[in-house]
Order: structure tokens, then C-alpha cells, then sequence
């Protein structure tokens, strides 16, 4: 399902309920000047459109909407379910969330509602039922926004009964469930279903020091299920819409690498996925690409960038200035990855609240019209060059000859476990070999188990903890059949239950990447120790180091260091298996490791590396349509740069010229090069 209307949405946020009304039309004149065609309406309002449970008043959202219609915006409506009325607590508190130590909300800021709340689910399904009714005409109707970036986890009453309907759906009967989560641990056997209690520090099964669980297969399920109860709230606000409109797009914000929600669930539910990019002023670039490949890999499609700051975030610790054209490489690189929109948290800047020092289209200084501020004529600039581009690039989507896979059970599984490090860190580990592939000017696609991987010439799987015995089979019958599989240390450890497997890690790995391992080393931080790669080469590693046996895979790299009693044992492995090839790491690699790994990935995956170049801050990537290929080239540095150009027979769409072999790029400067197909 694609947006209702071309071309590209742009535009963001606005709350001119927090504004008189005789301020609008100024608002919507100045933004129509920067050429902004959307607005996302009614995020927070449910206190405004039902003062009580029996009247509802959309006489202010009315007047919002027509105004906005007159000026040719675009509509993104949102169903302003992601805050709670005072009303609302006050006369059902089971609307309110419980936190891990028990204490119940009175109130709350947003994004606070129980999802198992049955006053929650029935007021909240009514109100996107009524806007549905009163809106789904509106011409200017571009896309429904349910609620507001889903996330967190209550522990209330109502969730404990909903969480053990939850497991009785998924277990045959009790003893499943102590059998799964092994619950003769520490004696928390249970003997009757009312027995079992969200895992939380209050019962004790979530170590209030460290949030480790004690029964990782408990917290596990209880992430899977609050997942579920939220995705269960969005579907009743969805269906409420779907009764009354068949046709426009819906969706919610997510929020990429957030940690409690499994967006390849989320995603089946979705016609659209939208997405916030809010990186700080020290993210690499090649984060926020993997980011939004991650986005565009939850559905396989073009997605929405719903939100970006326009400059400061206020939330992070130093609301640092987007540089001059930053904000616009930004961008960019968001449609370069597969961005359909450009939008942005917001249009105008609030003079009061928690956000009031984020950033805006419209500023405090802009407010009353009499200045006209930096950021305002970027976006207006930024607006224009938007308008020019042409909507086959709309229809056009990335491919990537290789895949990185991202797996929420193996991020909640791998970050509970007690061991064997405290510096594990999921995304880091991800990115980690993101960028190694990005470094060397590939696209990369994220994506996650149940994607098919044919049609990749390599999938790298990295820290990917939980496998089932259907994984296995996936991976093994993926290489048989031609395709490169990689993946490392603290993977394939457990079952969904995280359970060890037995017999020697990875558990039913083992035969595709024709080794075992026999136990894994960690190394306190700021230590590192020798590998030899061979052919002379060495480098360093960190972290994490099996000890691994070959059996059928032969051995690429050896730790190379007289003080470890595994010297000698492998680092990189490589198994030949049918027409493809298993790659196994054991251990945490440097650059210059991860140099020579990335080579026999290459090799054994038969890459082609023509066009690619080695990253140096200019980010090039691709989308393709039927007719044409485009190249993105985007300096995310704020120094000039000048390349070969890696397309060199394209036209660049910004300035209609033909820049030849090499391209000069501004500080965070970007090409768009078209090429015929
Ligand atoms: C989130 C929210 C917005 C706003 C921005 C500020 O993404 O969805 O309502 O608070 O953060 O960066
Ligand atoms: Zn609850």
C-alpha cells in the first residue's frame, strides 16, 4: 500500500493546538513557503477530543484539518492514543502502567497505557473508530497515525492475567512451561497457573542490580507477550479504521534498534513502516544507515522517515546544531536507503514543555514572523529540491547483494544472559559487521530469520544467540544451495526458550559450520590478544574468544599469543558445504582483522566489488525502478570531498548536470545520480 497522494511527503509534526488560533494561517503560510506539503495532526490530543468518557468534541480538530486542507496539506492523522486523559486515570486506573518495582502510575507523561487494560482497549479502539468516521473522507487524508512509538512494558494485575492466558495459548499445559523454562532452578517450580507473576524485581525474578533474570525463558516470554499486547492494541485501533476505510495507509512510528518490541512482528501488521531518526552528534553515519536498512528490512519496502529534528534534539545530553546542510544529508541519506518521505519532528516550536528547546521548522524566534532563521531557509531549500524529484524514484527500492541479520529474541536473550561478558552489546555487535561491509562501499540489506535469504549472496549473522532446529535447516539448505552464511561467537547457544543446546556449541550449527566449540573466553576490557591470518598478517581481537575444533571447516586465522592456553586454536574458520560456504568467528576482530575476514567473505561469496569503494565519509548507495538505477553519493562529513564518481555516466537530479569521473562534494554534499537500466 503505498501513500495516498504523491509526490514525496514533506513535512512533520504540527500542534497548533498548543497555539491561539488566530496564529495557524501565519503557521501555514511560512510553511507552505518551505514548500512543505504534510502534516502529521493530532499526536497527542485524546484530552482534547473527549473531555469525559460520554462526550467527545472535535470541534478545534475540525477547524485543523480544513485549514490544513485549504493549504494542500497532506494529512498524516493520527489517532492521538499515545497519551492518557487525567480524566481517564483518575476514573479507571487500570488504564496506567505498573514499572518493574510495582509502583502504579497515577498519571503519567505518554506512552503510558497498559496494554492489557480493558478500559484501555475499548476507550482508546472508540476514539480511532470516531476520528475513522469523521475523517476517512477528508480528501486531504494521506495516511493514519496509530498512537505514538510503542514501547516499554507494565507489570500491572491485568497484565499477570493476560500473561498467563498468553502462555496458555503457547504451552500445552503447565508442565510445558516449567519444562521450557527450566523452573526447577532455584526452586521456582509452579504448581498452579495463578502461581506465575510478571518477571520483575518485585517478584524477584529480575535482579533489581543488574536486570538479569533469573529464569531467562520467563522474561523472555514475558517481553515476547507485552510485544503482543501492544501490537494486540494496535490492530484494534487499525480494525476500528479498517471498518470504515478500506484504502488509506496505516501505520505507527518505530524506533529502529529499540529493544522491546519485535518489529518483523510488528512489521506483518503494518502497510507501511514509518520510522524517527533522532541520532545524536556522535552517531557514525554508518549506524544511522544501518538504521534505516533495518526499517526498510522489517516490511522489504520503502518506508516513511516520519520523524527527524530539524536541528537540536533537546533530549540527549548536548542539544548540538545540525551543521549547516546536515540536515539535508540527512535526509537525503534517509532516501537513500529507502525513505519514501522526509518528515519532521516539528513544525513549530513550543513555547512551554518538556520539548521546548527542540528543534523546529518554525522557532521561537521565527514565531512572530519577524525573522527568518537558518534552519527555516534550509528546509525551505531542502522542500524545493525535494519537489523537483521525479516519482520514479519513489517507485524505485534498494537491493543488496549482501544481508545482515537482526533478531529481537536473540538481542533480549543475549543482553539477559548472566555471562559471559558485561560488555555485551546487541547493536553494537550488529553494526560491527554492518560497517565492515558499509566501510567497503557495498549496500548492505538488514534483515531478519523468517526473511527468505535466497537472492542474497551472503548473510551474516552475528551474535545470533538463539537458533531454532528450523534455523539450522534454513541456514544448511541456504549454503547447500550456493549461498555464503557468516556468523560468530554466542551463537546458536539456545533454543526460544534459551535452553543450551547440548553437545557442544552451537548446537545444531555445528554440522554446517563443520566445527564445535568447546568453551568461550572473555577477556576483561582493554585486553587484547594476537591473531595470526595468515600469510604473514596479524591483527588483534577482543571481547569474546572461543575455543573452537574443526572438524570439516578448514582454518583461516589462529589466536597466536604464548600466554593463552588455546593459542593455536582458530579464529576464523571456513566450511565448504554442497555450493556454498560457512564462515565461522570466534573471536572479536580488529579493523585490520575484520579487513581480512571481509575478504573471504568476498571471495567465497563471489561479491562483486566493482563500483564499490572503500568509505572514506562518502556514503554511496543504491535504489533501483524498472528504468533506472540511483545512485546516492552522500558526504556525511562536514569536509568537502572529491571521489570517483560511482556512477559516472549519471545526471545528478539536484543539479542536472553530468559531473564526469570525479565528483565534488560540498561539506555533507549529495548526488543523486540517474543512470538508465
Ligand atoms: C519522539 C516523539 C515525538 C517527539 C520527538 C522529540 O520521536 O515521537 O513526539 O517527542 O521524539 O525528539
Ligand atoms: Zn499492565
Amino acid at each position: 500500500m503505498t501513500l495516498k497522494k504523491m509526490p514525496l511527503l514533506f513535512g512533520g509534526d504540527y500542534n497548533p493546538e498548543q497555539w491561539p488560533e488566530a496564529t495557524w494561517e501565519d503557521d501555514l503560510i511560512q510553511l507552505q513557503r518551505a514548500h512543505i506539503n504534510s502534516l502529521t495532526l493530532n499526536v497527542f490530543s485524546w484530552a482534547l477530543l473527549q473531555p469525559d468518557e460520554a462526550t467527545y468534541d472535535f470541534t478545534m480538530l475540525d477547524k485543523i484539518m480544513a485549514l490544513a486542507g485549504r493549504y494542500d496539506m497532506q494529512i498524516v492523522l493520527a489517532t492521538a492514543t499515545g497519551a492518557l486523559p487525567a480524566w481517564l486515570v483518575a476514573k479507571y486506573p487500570d488504564v496506567a502502567r505498573t514499572d518493574i518495582n510495582g509502583r502504579h502510575a497515577r498519571q503519567g507523561m505518554r506512552h503510558n497505557a497498559c496494554p492489557s487494560s480493558p478500559n484501555f482497549q475499548r476507550l482508546a479502539k472508540a476514539l480511532a473508530g470516531q476520528l475513522a468516521a469523521r475523517y476517512h473522507d477528508d480528501p486531504a487524508l494521506a495516511c493514519w497515525h496509530i498512537s505514538n512509538e510503542y514501547g516499554g512494558q507494565c507489570y500491572c494485575d491485568n497484565c499477570a492475567a493476560a500473561f498467563r492466558t498468553w502462555l496458555q495459548a503457547h504451552y500445552t499445559d503447565l508442565a510445558a512451561v516449567n519444562a521450557a523454562w527450566n523452573s526447577n532452578f532455584w526452586g521456582h517450580t509452579f504448581h498452579a497457573w495463578s502461581e506465575i507473576l510478571p518477571p520483575m524485581h518485585l517478584t524477584d525474578m529480575i535482579d533489581a542490580g543488574t536486570d538479569k533474570p533469573v529464569l531467562a525463558g520467563a522474561a523472555l516470554d514475558y517481553r515476547r507477550f507485552q510485544s503482543d499486547a501492544m501490537l494486540a492494541n494496535f490492530k484494534a485501533e487499525k480494525a476500528a479504521i479498517r471498518a470504515v476505510d478500506a484504502t488509506t495507509p496505516i501505520t505507527t512510528n518505530l524506533m529502529s534498534t529499540q529493544k522491546d518490541l519485535d518489529y518483523f512482528q510488528w512489521a506483518k501488521e503494518m502497510d507501511l513502516v514509518s520510522w524517527d531518526n533522532y541520532p545524536s552528534f556522535d552517531t557514525p553515519a554508518s549506524e544511522t544507515a544501518m538504521k534505516h536498512d533495518l526499517m526498510a528490512g522489517v516490511l522489504q519496502k520503502p518506508f516513511m522517515l516520519m520523524e527527524q529534528t530539524p536541528s537540536q534534539q533537546n533530549w540527549q545530553p548536548y542539544c548540538a546544531l545540525k551543521k549547516p546542510g546536515e540536515m539535508r544529508m540527512l535526509s537525503y541519506q534517509a532516501v537513500a536507503h529507502g525513505a519514501n518521505t522526509v518528515q519532521f519532528f516539528q513544525m513549530k516550536q513550543s513555547q512551554n514543555g518538556i520539548e521546548k528547546f527542540h528543534g523546529a521548522v518554525i522557532s521561537h524566534v521565527q514565531a512572530t514572523g519577524q525573522h527568518e532563521t537558518r534552519v527555516y531557509r534550509e528546509v525551505k531549500q531542502l522542500g524545493a529540491e525535494l519537489a523537483q524529484l521525479p516519482e520514479d524514484l519513489l517507485a524505485s527500492a534498494n537491493h543488496a547483494q549482501v544481508a545482515v541479520l537482526f533478531d529481537w529474541p536473540s538481542f533480549w536473550g543475549v543482553e539477559y544472559a548472566t555471562g559471559p561478558s558485561r560488555q555485551m552489546d546487541y547493536v553494537k555487535q550488529v553494526h560491527l559487521y554492518y560497517q565492515m561491509c558499509y566501510d567497503r562501499g557495498i549496500d548492505v540489506a538488514v534483515i531478519g530469520k523468517d526473511t527468505p535469504f535466497d537472492g542474497f549472496a551472503a548473510v551474516i549473522a552475528p551474535v545470533m544467540y538463539t537458533a531454532s532446529e528450523q534455523l539450522s535447516a534454513k541456514i544448511t539448505d541456504y549454503v547447500q544451495n550456493g549461498g555464503t552464511f557468516v556468523t560468530t561467537y554466542m551463537s546458536g547457544i539456545v533454543d526460544d526458550h534459551d535452553n543450551v543446546y547440548l553437545g557442544g556449541y552451537p548446537g545444531s550449527l555445528q554440522e554446517v559450520l563443520g566445527l564445535w566449540n568447546e568453551e568461550f573466553d572473555a577477556l576483561p576490557p582493554d585486553t587484547t590478544i594476537n591473531v595470526a591470518l595468515g600469510a604473514g598478517k596479524t591483527c588483534s581481537a577482543s571481547f569474546l574468544c572461543d575455543v573452537t575444533h574443526p572438524t570439516t571447516a578448514q582454518v583461516l586465522a589462529t589466536y597466536d599469543d604464548p600466554q593463552l592456553f588455546y593459542t593455536g586454536a582458530p579464529a576464523i574458520c571456513q566450511n565448504d558445504l554442497g555450493e556454498g560456504h560457512a564462515l565461522y568467528v570466534g573471536t572479536q576482530l580488529d579493523a585490520a582483522g575484520l579487513e581480512t575476514l571481509f575478504g573471504h567473505i568476498a571471495q567465497a561469496a563471489g561479491l562483486d566489488l566493482t563500483g564499490a569503494r572503500p568509505f572514506a565519509g562518502v556514503e554511496v548507495t543504491h535504489r533501483y525502478s524498472a528504468a533506472h538505477t540511483y545512485t546516492f553519493a552522500v558526504n556525511t562529513t562536514a569536509e568537502a570531498k572529491r571521489v570517483a564518481n560511482p556512477a559516472p555516466a549519471g545526471v545528478d537530479l539536484l543539479t542536472g548536470g553530468t559531473p564526469g569521473k570525479e565528483l565534488a562534494l560540498a561539506p555533507f554534499g549529495v548526488a543523486i545520480l540517474q543512470t538508465a537500466r
